[in-house]
């Protein structure tokens, strides 16, 4: 039997891999690293170990698919589940996705995922793995080991897993975002040491002048930065670092995992609350009342499919399909002040505006009489008029 396993090169993914063979009776693993923009030391180790461990090593870069297919959806339908920016779970799919396509070609019998019972990422990986018709083995989940255990079992094999430098947390990153949980972070009352963040310094180490910043749109999707066009994976990254270092881009929320559980989570992402923050700025200005209204549920019942891993489910491209709709307009310059931990929107402009200064100004008169407004404000608040003289 061969199989391909999504591998991250971290110690769960790594037991697998004898553990397929051991207690599942595979001959044949291939192990699939799927770059999505995780630190390069990370991806270095992942294909180090899987050359060495598994039967075969694919690496996959999908970084620039990851940032036009997934993330610049994301930023158009405004991601967030409950104040969460999705890092983790808009890669997974596209993950899931390549590791498949590697099991299609290399005629694999099945593929495997080292996820846990506990968590989101085990559903997201396998509904996209049994949409595509394919049998998935968990041996994280099925075995149930403990991490002493797992640790022992490494060990016993002879994987070179540097668990002894290990920190406590369990960390995912991609380029979108950073997810730190585990260890004393479940306690939810603990507060996050310093040395949990990577990407972003604390408020009080940051530059104490503010940096000011423009971000251009077009169509929804950050183009430009300070005026200079850059592509997507570059302005991320680049954004990434400016941001990270005024402090931006940390949340520490209680999370409603699908299956119910309650878990408390860790995540930086600098560039996603400023991309979110502008874009969100932007739509405010070209889109109408009753689009924003709308919008905002739509945007919501993405939000809730892509953290759930449901993007195979038509809805999903229905949902994108009235939001790329909308995004047509959505095109212009939105500057920001980032300082100390905060973001401020300073200033926006778009061509399309539906803002029009001549017409809402105290100082000019066109188009528009409010004398005509006398009429609609008698109108005004009729039913609550009709209510106070029925009582
Ligand atoms: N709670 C987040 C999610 O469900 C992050 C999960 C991070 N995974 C991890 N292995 N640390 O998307």
């Amino acid at each position: 039997m061969k199989v391909a396993l999504a591998y991250s090169g971290g110690l769960d993914t790594s037991v697998c891999i004898p553990l397929l063979k051991e207690r599942y009776g595979v001959d044949e693993v291939i192990s699939v690293v799927v770059d999505v923009g995780q630190p390069v030391e990370d991806l270095e180790r992942a294909n180090r170990l899987g050359e060495e461990i598994a039967d075969h090593h694919i690496v996959i870069d999908a970084k620039e698919e990851f940032v036009e297919d997934y993330i610049f959806p994301l930023i158009k339908a405004n991601g967030n589940y409950e104040g969460y920016v999705l890092g983790t779970a808009i890669a997974r799919p596209l993950i899931a996705k390549k590791v498949a396509e590697v099991a299609f070609r290399e005629k694999a019998d099945a593929v495997a995922h080292g996820c846990t019972g506990k968590g989101n990422d085990q559903l997201r990986f396998e509904a996209v793995f049994r949409a595509m018709g394919l049998k998935v083995i968990a041996p994280m989940r099925e075995l149930g080991l403990k991490r002493s255990e797992e640790i022992e079992y490494a060990i016993k094999k002879g994987l070179k897993i540097n668990v002894g430098k290990d920190t406590p947390w369990s960390i995912d990153e991609n380029l979108w975002s950073r997810s730190i949980e585990g260890g004393m972070l479940e306690d939810p009352a603990f507060i996050p040491p310093e040395e949990i963040f990577a990407w972003t310094k604390s408020p009080e180490d940051a530059p104490d002048s503010p940096l000011i910043l423009k971000i251009t749109f077009e169509e929804g999707v950050p183009v430009a930065l300070d005026g200079e066009a850059l592509r997507g994976y570059d302005l991320i990254v680049r954004l990434n670092m400016i941001a990270g270092e005024h402090g931006v881009g940390r949340t520490d929320i209680i999370e409603d995992r699908v299956l119910g559980l309650k878990a408390r989570e860790n995540y930086e992402h600098p560039a996603a609350t400023v991309l979110l923050s502008a874009h969100r700025d932007l739509e405010q200005i070209v889109l109408t009342r009753n689009e924003l209204r709308f919008k905002m549920s739509v945007d919501a019942a993405w939000s809730e499919l892509a953290y759930q891993g449901l993007v195979l489910d038509p809805l999903y491209d229905d949902l994108l399909a009235f939001i790329d709709e909308t995004q047509k307009r959505v095109s212009g310059d939105v500057t920001v002040k980032l300082y100390k931990g905060s973001l401020q929107v300073l200033g926006r402009y778009a061509r399309t505006a539906l803002y029009r200064e001549d017409w809402v100004s105290f100082d000019t008169a066109v188009e528009i009489d409010p004398a005509d407004a006398g009429g609609f404000s008698k109108f005004h608040g009729l039913q609550a008029r009709l209510y106070r003289s029925s009582i």
